[in-house]
């Protein structure tokens, strides 16, 4: 892996520093190839970033959080359940198959024993979504981030268990709701927002009538919507009359959706997304959940670009665990742009430096989702 860059970035002759994947699992790209024109093109068409590598950034590198296996092989499932049971007919005896249902307790275990390893997420996961995977990649997503809160808040295994499927299956509803409305590049009229609202109810509905799922689970889909001051839906619940899913769901769920890139918009950076998160904790997001969660994911990193407040512009080399807000960073331009030969510098004893930016990313915070 090297550093992130918007496909809009590429240039003939960038080798590819970590390998693209469709929607099935299968390998579009492998990692190492030289893109040429065409390549760049179909990349461009399905990607909104990439990582490349290139001269002076071979050597950074950052282990996927999830392994690729691992996180294709819960994508796919997801996909083909479902596809399956979008195109049931009869919503009121839609049943998840028994074998989805087994192996999502075994992905949700090896997910749960990845969680309890990982002390920071050093990568953007939103990095790993294309335009046609989205939605699963953010469903695991969800699903390690809310695993990383609930052992931060030392949930006892069954429960976290629970939180891990729920959260995987927490967006289940929005498969009947029309795309056009899902994937809208604008402002939701009220009776088309009424709908988009209701696929938290629509997911309760679905998941509460499996036999061989818990009440918890169904309520991670009828909750991760509803906010501490009860301004959110589909019940307008507010305190401690929302479950701890529903307050864990709400962190990891606004953080992954503002992060992701759109067709129709740039994901907003992450260290933009924490911010924005603490600035809504204590109103509309439990203030603990989003500390710990803060400390658990990178807002910097590895592999972005950063401007710092020397006007020089870096690359994030490295995160140490315990500071993970000063990372390690590479400088690459001078402050007037030019490029410099690649040196390191450590932000967490360069103390009179500070990471002023993100050079990829809007800051932009009018999300509607
Ligand atoms: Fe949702």
């Amino acid at each position: 892996m090297a550093r992130q860059i918007s496909t809009r970035d590429l240039t003939p002759g960038m080798r590819l520093g970590r390998a693209l994947y469709d929607e099935h699992g299968h390998v579009l790209l492998q990692r190492g190839v030289e893109l040429r024109g065409s390549y760049i093109k179909r990349v461009q068409e399905r990607f909104a970033v990439v990582m490349i590598d290139d001269d002076g950034y071979e050597d950074i590198s950052v282990e996927d959080t999830v392994p690729g296996e691992l996180r294709n092989e819960m994508q796919v499932s997801l996909l083909k359940e479902w596809t399956r049971i979008a195109q049931d007919a009869n919503f009121e005896k839609i049943t998840l198959s028994k074998d989805f249902a087994r192996s999502l307790r075994d992905q949700v275990r090896n997910l749960l024993t990845i969680a309890k390893d990982t002390k920071v997420i050093q990568e953007d996961l939103s990095s790993l979504a294309s335009y046609d995977n989205s939605t699963y990649v953010h469903s695991v997503n969800v699903a390690i981030y809310a695993l990383l809160i609930g052992d931060a808040l030392k949930l006892p295994e069954s429960m976290l268990m629970e939180l891990g499927i729920g959260a995987l299956l927490h967006d289940i509803g929005k498969l009947w709701i029309p795309v056009d409305i899902l994937q809208k590049p604008a402002v939701l009229t009220d009776a088309e927002m009424a709908l988009m609202r209701s696929h938290a109810a629509v997911g309760h509905d679905v998941l509460s009538r499996q036999g061989e799922l818990s009440y918890l689970v169904a309520h991670c889909a009828f909750q991760h919507h509803e906010r501490l001051d009860g301004s959110g839906y589909p019940r307008a619940l507010a305190g401690n009359d929302i479950h701890q899913f529903g307050k864990i769901l709400a962190v990891a769920d606004i953080y992954d959706s503002m992060v992701m890139h759109r067709p129709y918009r740039a994901g907003i950076s992450p260290s933009a997304v924490m911010e924005y998160l603490f600035s809504k904790a204590d109103t509309e997001l439990d203030l603990q959940l989003v500390a710990w969660f803060s400390q658990r994911v990178a807002m910097y990193p590895v592999g972005a670009e950063v401007t710092l407040s020397t006007r020089q512009t870096a690359v994030v080399s490295h995160i140490t665990p315990s500071l993970p807000a000063r990372p390690v960073v590479r400088i690459i331009r001078d402050p007037d742009g030019q490029r410099v030969p690649p040196y390191d510098l450590d932000l967490s004893t360069s103390l009179n430096v500070t990471i002023t930016g993100t050079t990829s990313g809007i800051t932009v915070l009018d999300i509607i989702d």
